[in-house]
């Protein structure tokens, strides 16, 4: 018989009806004489309940079947009496795919702690709020597609192999086939990277907007959604070594254009998540953070706060003036911390804020200089819990004015002349951002550590699995 998935079962109201049910068991509980088993297959965070009468089947075929065990169960859809659910199934046959010994199977009781669950990464997805969270990372992809494609964006895959530095802040991973133990020598004495496998140094990609701008100044619009890699040695709740980072680049877009950009494309992500995902963050909501739903809500009703660096500055100084205290110095051009972020959006405004025009020397070379000769176009979104979900500019399209910030900054020629060529040949105004996609799924899901947002997390001294 056809396997029906859960989700799709739950729905049915043909009562009498033959059904194939596959799945891990969640709970088998019971008596002497009928046993209920909740079976779940990660079609949704619902388990569907199986009735099964102990006499029929016989107590030593029963008794593998407890949790994390996978049967097939072939029986009778029909109404349930017990609260809770609308169906369930009477068995009438059982296939043991798979038993999972109880002394040893790790998921046996609800509630583990969340650093438990990932030291067993490899099982997480078969707990609810695992399955929650993937359901939800699955319908936020869907979605970025989704929204870019329905706005005219084209989908423009970047390398992740690379020999730039887009942020300029040196935290990559180095690809190489060299023998670590006895690398090849110059004269000099340095390591000789053309005899390596690209013939230069090169490394994992920080960031695909380089090239996404590249696409951009000839298709228009361009977005990127690929992993990214960074080598900073933070151990915070909200960084990883690796994460999918989305990257829309627009042409002749400004500032202006690039914030309506971010603000209606989060707030589609999270409407969408409101329609799509209602079961699992229903779920989330109670066991997670009971304030969830509401907070999501909240940030697709109101309009985010547009703040220029300054002005930001000056609201924290106020607040220290009034005896606010923060772990880290406020004072202008100092790069913001997250507690200051969170000050801004969670304690001063109450929803989320676009800040704007940052000193020049606490952001990236290629963001588009303004008039006073001391701050760039750089939008950070800041949200509630989180702190920075984008980071985004306009760009430089001056070629004078580019190579003049690479010259200060003393970046490698030789890695950008095909960038400068954009601003050579056919320059024109253009901007973007990048999104975290965990950071995004921090918000969504309520979970508060980075860690438990994707499937298997790398950080310093962790690549298991
Ligand atoms: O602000 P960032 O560094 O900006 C860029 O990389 C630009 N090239 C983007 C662009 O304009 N196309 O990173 C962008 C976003 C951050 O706002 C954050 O959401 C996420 O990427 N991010 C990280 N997420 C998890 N772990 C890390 N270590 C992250 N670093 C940045
Ligand atoms: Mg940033």
């Amino acid at each position: 018989m056809k396997r029906t998935v859960i989700i799709d079962a739950l729905k049915r109201t043909d009562f009498g009806a033959d059904v194939n049910i596959k799945g891990w068991v969640r709970t088998r509980r019971g008596n002497k004489n009928v046993s209920f088993i909740a079976l779940n297959d990660g079609s949704t965070i619902h388990n569907i309940q199986i009735v099964v009468d102990n006499e029929k089947f016989g107590d030593d075929f029963l008794k593998p079947i407890t949790t994390g065990a996978c049967i097939s169960v072939t029986g009778k859809l029909v109404e349930s009496m017990g609260k809770g659910q609308a169906v369930e199934i009477q068995a009438e046959q059982i296939e043991i795919y798979g038993t999972a010994d109880p002394e040893t199977y790790p998921l046996q009781k609800k509630g583990h702690s969340m650093e438990f669950l990932r030291e067993i990464a490899h099982l997480r997805p078969r707990t609810n709020t695992f399955g929650a969270v993937y359901r939800i990372r699955h319908n936020m992809s869907i979605a970025i597609h989704k929204y870019f494609h329905e706005h005219g964006f084209y989908y423009f895959h970047t390398p992740l192999i690379t020999a730039s530095d887009c942020e300029g802040a040196g935290q990559m991973f180095q690809v190489t086939t060299l023998d670590l133990k006895n690398p090849p020598r110059n004269e000099a004495g340095d390591i000789d990277y053309t005899q390596d496998f690209f013939g230069k140094q090169s490394n994992l990609t920080v960031s695909g907007q380089l090239e996404g701008e590249l696409a951009a100044t000839g298709l228009g619009a361009i977005y990127t959604f690929g992993p990214t890699f960074r080598a900073e040695n933070s151990n915070t709740p909200r960084h990883l070594a690796e994460f999918w980072m989305i990257e829309p680049e627009v042409a002749f877009a400004d500032l202006e254009d690039l914030m309506v950009l971010e603000e209606d494309f989060i707030k589609y992500l999270v409407q969408w998540a409101l329609d799509n995902c209602r079961d699992d963050l229903e779920f989330l909501n109670n066991m997670v953070d009971k304030g969830l739903i509401e907070r999501l809500q909240q940030v697709v009703a109101t309009d985010f706060v547009r703040l220029p660096y300054t002005e930001g500055i000056r609201i924290l100084e106020e607040a220290v003036s009034k005896g606010r205290k923060f772990e880290f110095p406020v004072y202008w051009g100092c790069d913001l911390a997250s507690e200051h972020e969170r000050y801004l959006v969670e304690e001063h405004f109450g929803r989320p804020v676009i800040m704007i025009d940052y000193p020049k020397e606490i952001k990236a070379f290629y963001m588009k200089q303004n008039a006073d000769g001391k701050t760039v176009q750089g939008t950070d979104v800041l949200f509630p819990q989180i702190g920075e979900i984008i980071g985004g500019s306009v760009r430089e399209e001056n070629y004078d004015k580019l190579m003049a910030r690479i010259e200060e900054l003393h970046i490698p020629m030789k890695d950008m002349w095909w960038y400068l060529d954009t601003r050579r040949y056919g320059t024109c105004p253009h901007a973007g951002f990048g999104m975290g996609l965990e950071r995004l799924l921090l918000f969504v899901t309520g979970m508060a550590n980075i860690r438990d947002v994707i499937p298997f997390p790398r950080t310093p001294n962790n690549a298991d699995f």
